[in-house]
């Protein structure tokens, strides 16, 4: 079974905006999968349906074989959302009281907490930074603060959308760095991103969006020489191939 599924999901907003249509994928136990295509192509708003942030108008998303509607409080905790506005998910005065927010509404003891949000700040490399109010961190270090967050919920899935946005080239690498460490700790991990060169070599597989739809589902070496033709820019290869592809040397 799925961790994750998404079977023929429509959405449609309000204003009459047709942002799904009919996407069907299913995210597997332990893989990092890309989401990749072009602005408006509906990244964002498939993403916000994986934990229930927005219905479907139509079709349904499963957790473990279950409707989302029928455990909406645990997609909520075992699907982890980073936005890629790392300023708007801030919501503690300190790094320790942020982290520390999500769990404390999920009625644990304070002992708890407090060794979450430990090993939350320790997996990410800010313990030293606990008592720092978020607001002084760097780029790099706001988005791994988001992270943080949502490691202290102990989620399933850690779902990255567009984590690379506005970072420069040593944020850039923190975040990628902090990506590849959390797949390799068991993780699954989904990457939402339009500069594919960043993660294109890591990811076990790769989906491309184009205007609502889920329009590729395959490995990168399958869909390399496709990805332009989806308004998304083909990295340069060299004699090593897609896994030469790297950021981190
Ligand atoms: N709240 C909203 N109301 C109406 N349309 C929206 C809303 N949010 C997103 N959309 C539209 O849905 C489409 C997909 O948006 P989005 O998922 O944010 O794209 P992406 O993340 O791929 O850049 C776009 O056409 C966007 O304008
Ligand atoms: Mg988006």
């Amino acid at each position: 079974m799925s961790l994750l599924e998404v079977r023929g999901v429509s959405h449609r907003f309000p204003d009459g905006r047709t942002a799904l249509r009919e996407v069907s994928l299913s995210i597997e136990s332990g893989e990092l999968l890309l989401i990749a295509g072009p602005n408006g192509s509906g990244k964002t708003v498939l993403m916000k349906h994986l934990n229930g942030l927005l219905a479907p108008t139509s079709g349904v998303v499963l957790l473990e074989g279950r409707p989302l509607a029928d455990c909406l409080a645990e997609a909520r905790r075992r699907v982890g959302l980073i936005f890629q506005d790392a300023d708007a998910q801030i919501v503690g005065q300190t790094v320790r009281e942020d982290v520390a927010f999500g769990p404390e509404n999920l009625r644990l003891s304070e002992e708890e907490v407090r060794r979450r949000a430990d090993a939350a700040m320790s997996a990410v490399g800010l313990l030293g930074l606990a008592d720092q109010a978020p607001h002084r961190l760097s780029g790099g270090e706001k988005r791994r603060l988001a992270v943080a967050g949502v490691l202290a919920m102990e989620p399933s899935v850690v779902i990255f959308d567009e984590p690379f946005a506005a970072l420069d080239y040593p944020g850039i690498r923190q975040v990628l760095r902090e990506i590849l460490r959390l797949h390799g700790g068991g993780h699954t991990v989904v990457v939402i991103t339009h500069e594919i060169e960043k993660v294109l070599a890591h990811a076990t597989r790769m989906a491309i969006m184009s205007a609502g739809t889920i329009a590729r589902v395959g490995t990168a070496a399958e869909l390399i020489d496709v990805v332009e033709s989806y308004g998304i820019r083909r990295p340069r290869l060299d004699a090593r191939g897609i896994r030469g592809i790297t950021w981190l040397t």
